[in-house]
């Protein structure tokens, strides 16, 4: 078989057959092929797209690149979670430890930020000492001792995709339903989990921006399930602003336990017992989603889900002292109000703008190897529907540089727009699809 044969058919919008994508991911994960010839196969799929049979044998072949976790000791029904990506996103730092108290196991492996959207590891190595990097031993030893455990993605797990979205992301390539539906099913294939609750995140903070594109993921990545034998939900969710409050690792792991303490923002409330209700009833802990609702909330109150993730941050070797303080985070060196130059009301915020924003003043990554600063970020105050009048703070700037502290200065109030007519509170969730 030849690399230069197999480019050649799909720029000419020809179907590969299996042996040809096997080939493909096999010998560009061994390194025989190259990044340039890769990123002409990306191309041309991107530009003339997959059929459904292609799809499913590229996620396959992903899947099976590496390692595959066997998770079949915690029983049938081990549910995991995947986001497709957005701004703030600090949902399964919530959710996780809530279904773990509601005896639902939880062994997730979790992402870092890529582009402009945040990742779950970077957010949980801004606590000092959790180890995001333990073992697969060690973390399976913990899903059996404490009914959970998020650690990184081990280097072997869909070794294809690693590869695959770090050029993606450097050939303006990310933003496509079948690398996208792959990239994600091979993760969580590769991850062993049977059953599977995907936010499929839509707006401008998302990859996917219009809902039309994100019904046609969310069906794509339920079919793969479906002939992988993973039951698979999807919960679209609204990324036409970001989730919650905060942006920046350390401000999204003090909201988050805030969250877990009870004080929740509502649109991250609505997305975790949403997301969660369904966790539940494929976990096979309870049919009613608004039951499982009720159950969640009372997890809650009772402080059960706060103490689980006490015990998840110390298990993994963390200080809990600082979740148990949040003042002893300390904050970054500049700590910037941006007020607001107009009366009105919020009527669309950039989102993916403030994710740039953020990740430019050190909170994400610009290059692969650069090193995330947990402390910066931003705080949002007013989200769409919110009153807002002139010299009222639209959000926070938290910088450790001042030339950064100025670029962010120049663009944040920018984000907003802020018009006089009353504008009606967007819904956190938009659609329930399986
Ligand atoms: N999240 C993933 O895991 N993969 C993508 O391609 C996009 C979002």
């Amino acid at each position: 078989m030849n690399i230069l044969e197999i480019i050649a058919k799909k720029r000419d919008k020809k179907e590969l057959t299996k042996e040809e994508i096997d080939y493909f991911v096999k010998e560009y994960t061994n390194g025989t092929i190259t990044d340039y010839q890769a990123a002409a196969l990306i191309m041309a799929i991107y530009i003339n797209g997959m059929t459904t049979e292609e799809i499913t044998n590229l996620t396959l072949a992903m899947a099976y690149s590496g390692d595959v976790l066997d998770l079949s000791k915690f029983g049938e029904n081990v549910v995991d979670k995947h986001s497709t990506g957005g701004i703030g996103d600090k949902i399964t730092l919530i959710l996780m430890p809530i279904v773990a108290a509601l005896g639902v196991p939880v062994a997730k492996m979790s992402g870092r930020g890529l582009g402009f959207t945040g990742g779950t590891i970077d957010k949980l190595e801004s606590i000092p000492g959790y180890n995001t990097q333990i073992s697969v031993e060690e973390f399976m030893h913990n899903v059996d001792e404490i009914g959970i455990s998020l650690m990184g993605q081990t280097l072997n797990l869909a070794p294809a995709d690693k590869k695959l979205y770090a050029l993606r992301d450097t050939i303006s390539c990310v933003d496509n339903i079948p690398l996208i539906a792959s990239s994600v099913m091979s993760k969580k294939i590769a991850a062993g989990a049977n059953k599977i609750v995907l936010e499929v995140t839509v707006g401008n903070g998302a990859f996917m921006k219009d809902i039309e594109s994100a019904k046609k993921l969310s069906e794509t990545m339920i079919n793969i399930g479906k002939l992988a034998g993973k039951e698979t939900v999807c919960i679209l969710t609204n990324m036409d602003e970001p989730l919650g409050y905060s942006i920046g690792n350390t401000l999204e792991v003090i909201e988050a336990v805030e969250a877990l303490q009870g004080d929740m923002e509502e649109d991250v409330k609505a997305v975790v017992l949403e997301l969660g209700s369904y966790m539940l009833k494929l976990a096979g802990k309870g049919d009613n989603i608004e039951d499982n609702k009720l159950k969640m909330l009372e997890c809650i109150d009772t402080g059960k889900a706060y103490m689980k993730f006490l015990e998840l941050v110390e298990t993994q070797g963390g200080d809990v002292s600082y979740i148990n303080d949040l003042s002893k985070f300390e904050n970054a060196k500049f700590v910037y109000p941006v007020l607001s130059k107009k009366d009105g009301y919020v009527k669309s915020i950039e989102s993916e703008r403030l994710g740039k924003i953020s990740c430019n003043l050190g909170a994400g990554r610009i290059k692969k190897e650069d090193i995330i600063d947990n402390q910066v970020g931003l705080i949002i105050n007013k989200k769409v529907g919110d009153k807002v009048e002139k010299g009222e703070i639209l959000g926070i700037i938290h910088a450790n540089d001042k030339e950064k502290l100025n670029d962010a200065i120049e663009n944040f109030e920018d984000c907003f727009e802020i018009c006089a007519e009353c504008v009606e509170k967007p819904s956190a969730i938009l659609g329930i699809m399986y």
